[in-house]
């Protein structure tokens, strides 16, 4: 008896011993799903067939934003060896101490996407105006809005940092050559948004609009595979996040949210988490619910998050995921921006959060 078991356990074991060209298959991330692996590239492909005359150069512009963060990636994974930590020396148009990685981000996505046709505009946080690409070329009918490096804070320290973008389309009245007018548009025009985010793995997060998916890097194959299909953030979570030490000099309405999150009028006592990298502090808040914000602060009047390239990217995929996104008073998508680096406050995240903060600001 003892024999045949063991005889029909080799038997069972021997059938779950896979061809080869599945196991090889199986050595990436996906190893669970091999049937079903999709990589950024066919899921960004299949994705454009729903924009109507797009023929390929959506995806190849998004393949400048996949190549670009790859190229980010590397720097900030072996940022400790080489000198790429520390300051670049250089004041940014925010009045920031350009950090050496940000000067290198930067630099990967303005190659990497200034190449692409069908990009006219480049506008980022390092650099005070906005580029005009292909000049001239009708092809060029796309604006590409970036943070190249968030969280420059983090980036010493082995923390988590990240990149955002926000893409826009040409709006038909503007001028060809006015590169500022392609990109002053309100986020609920975004094509398209998303962002990186460097921590423990690589994961990028975009939404054409159609959901929100989630792609995480194999560095050993060096692709983007989806490993979060549809992601929505859930109703409520256990977390809020916030700069605390800055709370006197929050108008006063933030400060008695926190005290309301804290005291479990919402069915829960919450705890708290920072990070200090928007991007890695949002990516927690759409995977686990809770509310991050960025209020108006003594030092910056406005908040201190960018419109363009910071709140406009995490809104659109907030909504997207079934969250919301506000200044404190509207919605960010509905903000028609003024100029390139203007602040705004931030408060995102969970449905019951947020619709909390709206009603008791409301009477406060
Ligand atoms: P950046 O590094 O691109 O300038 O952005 C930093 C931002 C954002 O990532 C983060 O939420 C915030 O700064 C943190 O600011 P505080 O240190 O004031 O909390
Ligand atoms: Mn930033
Ligand atoms: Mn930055």
């Amino acid at each position: 008896v003892l024999l045949s078991s063991l005889v029909l356990i080799a038997i069972r074991a021997r059938k779950r011993i896979l061809p080869r060209s599945q196991t090889i298959i199986n050595s990436s991330i996906m190893a669970e799903n091999s049937s079903t692996i999709i990589t950024a590239q066919q899921h960004i492909m299949r994705e454009q067939k729903r924009f109507p005359g797009a023929s390929g150069e959506f995806s190849f512009l998004l393949s400048g934003i996949t190549l670009a963060t790859k190229m980010i990636q590397a720097q900030v994974r072996k940022a400790g060896l080489t000198d790429v930590l520390g300051e670049h020396g250089e004041i940014n148009v925010q009045g920031e101490i350009q950090q050496k990685l940000d000067v290198i981000s930067n630099e990967a996505l303005v190659h990497c996407l200034s190449s692409r046709e069908s990009i006219g505009v480049l506008a980022s946080e390092e650099n005070e105006e906005p580029m005009l690409v292909h000049k001239g070329s009708d092809e060029a009918k796309y604006a590409v809005v970036f943070d190249p490096l968030d969280g420059s804070s983090n980036i010493d320290v082995n923390v988590s940092v990240g990149t955002t973008f926000s893409i826009l389309r040409k709006p038909d009245d503007v001028a060809m050559d006015n590169p500022e007018q392609w990109v002053l548009q309100p986020g609920s025009k975004q094509v398209a948004a998303g962002y990186v985010v460097y921590g423990s793995s690589t994961i990028l997060v975009y939404s054409a609009g159609n959901g929100v998916h989630g792609f995480t890097l194999d560095p050993a194959v060096g692709a983007y595979f989806l490993s979060h299909p549809n992601m929505t953030m859930p109703d409520q979570g256990k977390y809020y996040s916030v700069n605390e030490a800055y709370r006197d000099g929050f108008p006063a309405r933030y400060g008695d949210y926190i005290d309301r999150l804290r005291s479990g009028v919402l069915g829960r006592k919450y705890a708290s988490r920072y990070i200090g990298s928007m991007v890695a502090d949002f990516h927690r808040t759409l995977l686990k619910g809770g509310v991050f914000l960025y209020p108006p602060t003594e030092d910056n009047k406005e908040g201190k998050l960018r419109l363009l390239y910071e709140a406009n990217p995490v809104a659109f995929l907030a909504e997207q995921a079934g969250g919301t996104a506000i200044d404190g008073e509207k919605r960010i998508l509905d903000i028609e921006p003024t100029s390139i680096h203007q602040r705004t406050p931030l408060i995102v995240g969970s449905r019951v959060e947020l619709a909390d903060f709206e009603s008791f600001a409301q009477t406060n």
